[in-house]
């Protein structure tokens, strides 16, 4: 199996990608979180962990205590323009870049989903992001409730789009 880790400042994020090696996803996604965790080492304590995994891929992300993190990897180009409306709202879609991808956005969707621990009957439009310039994510509405978050969309490898999405947990 081949992993990578990737930090991201100046959150100090960590996670980690993993390809290969014949093991089922699930595991490689928990592999990617311990080496991750071993990445980050003791400097950050982590508090929250988020795994996604997928034909042969995995990710995992590692947040500091007190920031919620979510992350979700898909096939590029999967979700056609014309789909957009059965998971994304009105707003999302007026200022989701034209230009971008709408995978881009469904993972972005699926990322702050597990950020904030969304149960899976909660209809989509009860969690609606922000979007600023460019497709990045400003803020995250949770039933009605914006939460100030922030994102990384990346492509990790040919094909493939992986997306963060992270929030700072009220005091
Ligand atoms: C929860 C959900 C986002 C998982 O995504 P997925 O693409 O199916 O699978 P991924 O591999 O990316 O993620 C799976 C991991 O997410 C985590 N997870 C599952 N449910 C979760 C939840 N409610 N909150 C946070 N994390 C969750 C687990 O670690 C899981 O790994 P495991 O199965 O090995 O334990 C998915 O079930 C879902 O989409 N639920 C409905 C939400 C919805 O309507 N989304 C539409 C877009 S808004």
């Amino acid at each position: 199996m081949r992993l990578t880790v990737r930090h991201h400042d100046p959150y100090p994020l960590t996670y980690a990608l993993a390809r290969g090696g014949g093991m089922a996803d699930g595991d490689m996604a928990r592999m990617a979180a311990g080496a991750a965790l071993r990445a980050a080492g003791p400097a950050v304590a982590p508090g929250a962990a988020s795994l996604s995994h997928r034909d042969g891929r995995a990710a995992a992300a590692l947040a500091p205590i007190g920031v919620r993190i979510g992350i979700d990897l898909e096939r590029a180009r999967a979700v056609p323009r014309e789909h957009e409306r059965m998971f994304a709202t009105s707003a999302e879609r007026r200022t989701w870049p034209r230009w971008r991808d709408a995978s881009g956005l469904w993972a972005l969707k699926e990322a702050a989903w597990k950020a904030f621990g969304c149960p899976d009957d909660l209809p989509f439009t009860a969690l609606e992001l922000e979007i600023g310039r460019g497709g990045t994510v400003s803020a995250v509405r949770v039933d009605g409730r914006a939460h100030a978050a922030r994102s990384l969309l990346r492509r990790p490898w040919p094909g493939w789009v992986l997306a963060l999405v992270w929030a700072e947990e009220a005091p």
